[in-house]
């Protein structure tokens, strides 16, 4: 196809892919993060239980759906369509202090196995903005004020 007969959406798609390439990133390294972290989460003292209560046998599934999620999210690919909100809505036993061991899990993954220090902060940023955003359909409560 001709760039010209190319939709906005397609050639962003197509810009997004070709800067993450050049850091890097392409679905070969999604599928390591994604690996290598969930390796790291399930062995964890504080977040193991928490995925196994919710997940069962079924990391096959997660893992793959994990891979899509990085894949929409840093290359712009479409594949995932979930909804993560009401996913983490839903498990009642997380502490909002477990969200900086989740991060720094995440951030030693991506010292150990990221391709290229640009890749590291990549993937890091769009994580801190995702975690801050869970985190307050999580725990912020609008309209009740603890004074009164
Ligand atoms: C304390 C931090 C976190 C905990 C304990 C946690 C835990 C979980 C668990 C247990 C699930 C599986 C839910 C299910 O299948 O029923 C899940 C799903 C998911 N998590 Fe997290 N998570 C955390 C932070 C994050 C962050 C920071 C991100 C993104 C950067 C993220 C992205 C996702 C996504 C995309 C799903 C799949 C949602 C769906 O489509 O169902 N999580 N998480």
């Amino acid at each position: 196809m001709k760039s010209q007969d190319k939709t906005p959406a397609q050639l962003h798609r197509e810009q997004v892919q070709r800067e993450a390439l050049r850091m890097g990133i392409d679905e070969d390294y999604i599928s390591v993060l994604v690996d290598t972290f969930y390796d790291r989460i399930r062995s964890h003292d504080v977040l193991g239980p928490i995925f196994s209560d919710a997940i069962g046998s079924n990391w096959e599934l997660h893992l793959e759906k994990m891979k899509k999620f990085w894949s929409s999210v840093a290359r712009n690919t479409g594949q995932y369509s979930g909804k993560p909100v009401p996913s983490h809505q839903k498990l009642t036993q997380v502490q909002q202090s477990d969200f900086a061991i989740w991060l720094d899990l995440f951030k030693q993954t991506l010292a150990n196995t990221a391709p290229t220090p640009q890749a590291a902060d990549y993937f890091m940023e769009r994580a801190d903005r995702i975690a801050r955003s869970l985190k307050m359909a999580m725990f912020d409560r609008p309209g009740v004020f603890a004074d009164c």
